[in-house]
C-alpha cells in the first residue's frame, strides 16, 4: 500500500535586514532545517521558505546613516544572510524579501479584504514626534528616565533596570534618540486592525492543539486583559508599503512581515509551476508550520491567524515556538565575546558541531537553551567523533586493504542489525515532535551498542590470525552497516558529514526508506576522516574575535560616535582609581600573522617591557609607531589571546581607521610616567 506524501510548507521567522545573523538566530534556523530535512528524507513533499524582514524605521535610519538607500542596505544584508545560512547547511527552498512585488500585492489585497469586511478602524492618536527630524518616533527611539525607578537612559516602552513597562509619554525628560531633541506630541490618523472581532475565533483556535501548551497558557494572560485593536499604520517617512487610499501612510512592518512567508512561497510557486492557491486558500489540504522564537508569539498566535482567517486564507497547522540561546548560562553579551555572529563562528569552527550540539539540547518546548562551551567540546568529541565516526574508522581500513573495498555478503550479527533498525520509528517520532535531544540520545545509545560489538569482536586481533579472513570481513561489514544506519538517523542534523559518508560508502543519497537494506557484496571507497575533534583554541579565538568586532548595537538609533559605541555602565571613582595609566614607549610594532585588526606592540614603561596586542592595525604602518609614546593601562590583568599573552592595553583616540592621536617623544613625557 502506498500512502501519498504529505504536503508541508515550513517557515522560520524572517530575520531583520539591519543586522547580522548570530548564533542565537541559528537555534531557530537549525531547528527548522533539521525538521525539514527529516521530512524530506521521509519522502514527504516539503518546502522550506524564508525571507529577509526588510521594512521599518530601524532599517530606514541605518541606511541613512550609512549613506545608502534602504534598497541597497537590504540587498547587501540579504547576501550576507544567505551566505551564512548556506554555510550552516540551512537549506531553504526559497529565500525572498518582504520588500517584494509578491508581498506588496498580498499585503494590499489582504488589507483591502479586511477593510471591506469591516475589520479596519481609523482614528486619530497622539504620538511622540521629533520636530527636528520631522518624524514620529517609535517607542524604541525615545529615551528618558524610567517613571517607576528613575533609571536614566531607558527606552520608551520598558525599563531595562526595573523591568517596568509603560507608554513613552510616561518617560521623564524624554529625548529623541535620533536627534537628541525633546519630542513633542502630535496627532495623526492611524489604521487599526480590530483584533477583538476575532476574540471568539481566537479563543477557540488557540486551544485547538495548534500551539504548545506553554504558549496557550501565556496567551491566556492576553485574553484576560482583553484583545486590543492593533495599530497597523505608520506615518511617512517610513520604509514600507504605502497603504492604499491613505496619503502618507504605510503598513507597519509587522503587518507585512508574516505575509512575507506566503509571498516567499508564492515567488517559489511561480518559479516552479506550483499552484499557490492550492496551498494558501482556506480549504487547503496542505500543512503549514511556523517556527518562531518565544518573543514573537503574540504576532504569530493572535494577529496572524486572525488576519488569515479574516481574509480567506488558510491558518497555520501549528506554530512551534522555541526558547532563547544563552552562552555559559548568560545572555549573549558583546563585551564577554559571546555575542557570536554566524560568520565569526564559521571562521573558526565546523558548522555541524553546532548543529549537533543544538540538536542534543532541543526538546520541542519553549525553554531557553544553553550553549555551554565546555559541554560543547565534550559532546561533539565524545558523541560525533568518539562514537559515530570511530565506528567507520575502526572497520574501513581492513575492508579496503584486505578485501579491496568489498563488503561481505551476510550480516555477522543479524540481531544487532534488527535492533538498530527497530529504533527507527521511535527516532522518527522524536524528530517529528522536535524532541531532537531524545532522538540524539537514542542514536548515541545505538552507537554505544555498535562500538561494544566491535570491542567484543576485536577485528584488530582477528586481522592478525591466520585463516580468519572471512570472519574479519564479516565483522567489519557489520560495523560498516551499523555506521550506515547511524548516519541515516543523523543525516537531518549533520547533512554535510552524511554526504561525505555516502561518498565513502559509495551509495546514493540516504532516505529513510533505505533503513532496512543492508550494504552487502558492495564495494566501498577509501575512508577519509569525516570529522575532526573540536579543540579549545578555535573556540577561544572565536570569543576573541567576537570581542574584537564589538559592533554597534543592531537597533542603536542615534547618529554620531555614541551610536556606534554607547557609553558603558557607570563606574564609581574607586573603580577608576584602580586603573594605572602610564606613558609607554613603543619599542617595537609588528603585524600579527592571521589577525587583520591587530598590531603586536612591545612597550617600555620605564624599565619594564610589556607585550600588548592592540586593535589598531588599520590605523598605522607599524614602522611609524616605533619610538613614539602612547598611554597604556599598565595594571590590566594579562589576557590570553589566540596569538599570545596581552599584558595591558594602549589608549588611542580618534575617528578610527586613521589619525589616532599619540604623543611625540619631544613633548616632555617619559616612559613610566603616571598619567593624571
Ligand atoms: N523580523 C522578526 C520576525 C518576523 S517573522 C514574520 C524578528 N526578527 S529577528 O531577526 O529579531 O529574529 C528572528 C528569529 O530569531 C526570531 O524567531 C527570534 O525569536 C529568533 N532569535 C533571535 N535571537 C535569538 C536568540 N538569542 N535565541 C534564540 N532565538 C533567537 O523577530
Ligand atoms: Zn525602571
Amino acid at each position: 500500500m502506498s500512502v501519498s506524501p504529505r504536503k508541508i510548507l515550513v517557515t522560520s521567522a524572517l530575520p531583520y535586514a539591519n543586522g547580522p545573523i548570530h548564533i542565537g538566530h541559528m537555534v531557530e534556523y537549525i531547528q527548522t532545517d533539521i525538521w525539514v530535512r527529516f521530512h524530506k528524507m521521509r519522502g514527504q513533499t516539503c518546502y522550506y521558505v524564508c525571507a529577509d524582514d526588510a521594512h521599518g524605521t530601524p532599517i530606514m535610519l541605518r541606511a541613512e546613516k550609512e549613506g545608502i538607500t534602504p534598497e541597497q542596505l537590504i540587498a547587501k544584508t540579504s547576501e550576507d544572510h544567505q551566505a551564512d545560512f548556506r554555510d550552516f547547511a540551512v537549506d531553504f527552498d526559497n529565500y525572498h524579501s518582504t520588500h517584494s512585488e509578491e508581498n506588496k500585492e498580498l499585503a494590499t489585497s489582504i488589507y483591502l479584504t479586511l477593510k471591506e469586511k469591516g475589520h479596519i478602524n481609523r482614528r486619530t492618536i497622539k504620538q511622540a514626534y521629533d520636530p527636528e527630524k520631522n518624524m514620529f518616533l517609535p517607542d524604541r527611539f525615545i529615551r528618558g528616565e524610567c517613571p517607576k525607578c528613575g533609571a536614566k537612559d531607558q527606552y520608551g516602552d520598558s525599563c531595562e533596570v526595573c523591568g517596568a513597562t509603560y507608554a513613552p509619554t510616561d518617560l521623564k525628560n524624554p529625548i529623541s534618540a535620533i536627534s537628541g531633541t525633546t519630542p513633542i506630541e502630535k496627532e495623526s490618523e492611524h489604521h487599526f486592525f480590530k483584533l477583538n472581532d476575532f476574540n471568539k475565533y481566537l479563543h477557540k483556535w488557540t486551544r485547538a492543539g495548534y500551539l504548545q501548551n506553554e504558549v496557550t497558557n501565556k496567551l491566556d494572560e492576553w485574553f484576560e486583559s482583553g484583545l486590543q485593536e492593533w495599530d497597523i499604520s505608520r506615518d511617512a517617512p517610513y520604509f514600507g508599503f504605502a497603504i492604499p487610499e491613505a496619503e502618507g501612510k504605510y503598513f507597519y512592518v509587522w503587518l507585512d512581515a508574516p505575509m512575507g512567508y506566503l509571498a516567499s512561497f508564492k515567488n517559489y510557486c511561480e518559479k516552479n509551476n506550483l499552484n499557490f492557491d492550492d496551498w494558501a486558500k482556506a480549504d487547503s489540504d496542505t500543512e503549514m508550520y511556523h517556527f518562531i522564537g518565544k518573543d514573537i508569539i503574540y504576532f504569530h498566535a493572535l494577529f496572524w491567524p486572525a488576519i488569515l482567517h479574516g481574509s480567506g486564507y488558510r491558518t497555520p497547522s501549528a506554530i512551534f515556538a522555541h526558547g532563547f540561546l544563552t552562552v555559559d548560562g548568560q545572555k549573549m553579551s558583546k563585551s564577554r565575546g559571546t555575542f557570536v555572529t554566524a560568520r565569526t563562528y564559521l571562521n573558526h569552527l565546523n558548522p555541524e558541531y553546532l548543529r549537533y550540539y543544538f540538536a542534543a539540547k532541543l526538546s520541542g518546548g519553549v525553554d531557553d537553551i544553553d550553549l555551554n562551551l565546555d559541554d560543547f567540546v565534550f559532546r561533539v568529541n565524545s558523541d560525533l567523533v568518539g562514537k559515530v565516526v570511530n565506528i567507520a574508522s575502526r572497520c574501513a581500513g581492513f575492508i579496503k586493504k584486505r578485501f579491496d573495498g568489498q563488503l561481505a555478503d551476510t550480516l555477522h550479527n543479524e540481531e544487532l542489525f534488527q535492533k538498530m533498525i527497530n529504533c527507527g520509528e521511535q527516532i522518527a517520532t522524536y524528530y517529528e515532535k522536535r524532541d531532537y535531544s531524545r532522538a540524539m540520545r537514542d542514536i548515541m545509545a545505538l552507537a554505544d551498542k555498535a562500538n561494544q560489538y566491535i570491542d567484543e569482536n576485536k577485528p584488530w586481533i582477528i586481522a592478525k590470525e591466520e585463516g580468519k579472513d572471512n570472519e574479519l570481513q564479516a565483522i567489519c561489514t557489520m560495523g560498516i552497516n551499523c555506521f550506515r544506519i547511524l548516519l541515516l538517523y543523523l543525516k537531518p542534523v549533520v547533512p554535510k558529514m552524511a554526504e561525505q559518508a555516502e561518498a565513502f560508502l559509495n551509495i546514493n543519497s540516504l532516505r529513510w526508506s533505505d533503513l532496512n537494506q543492508p550494504l552487502l557484496k558492495h564495494t566501498i571507497n577509501q575512508f577519509k576522516p569525516l570529522m575532526t575533534r573540536v579543540e579549545k583554541e578555535p573556540i577561544e579565538a572565536m570569543i576573541e574575535e567576537s570581542k574584537e568586532n564589538l559592533a554597534p548595537a543592531n537597533s542603536s538609533p542615534t547618529s554620531g560616535p555614541l551610536a556606534d559605541n554607547p557609553i558603558a555602565d557607570e563606574i564609581q571613582f574607586d573603580d577608576f582609581s584602580k586603573v594605572d595609566l602610564r606613558i609607554a614607549k613603543i619599542l617595537k610594532a609588528e603585524h600579527v600573522e592571521g589577525a587583520d585588526k591587530l598590531l603586536q606592540l612591545t612597550l617600555d614603561i620605564g624599565g619594564v617591557t610589556k607585550n600588548v596586542f592592540a586593535g589598531i592595525r588599520s590605523a598605522y604602518n607599524p614602522k611609524d609607531l616605533e619610538g613614539k609614546l602612547t598611554v597604556m593601562v599598565a595594571n590590566l590583568a594579562p589576557r590570553k589571546m589566540r596569538f599570545g599573552l596581552s599584558e595591558g592595553m594602549v589608549l588611542a583616540a580618534g575617528p578610527g581607521g586613521k589619525d589616532l592621536f599619540i604623543l611625540n617623544p619631544d613633548e616632555g613625557a617619559q616612559p613610566g610616567m603616571k598619567v593624571k
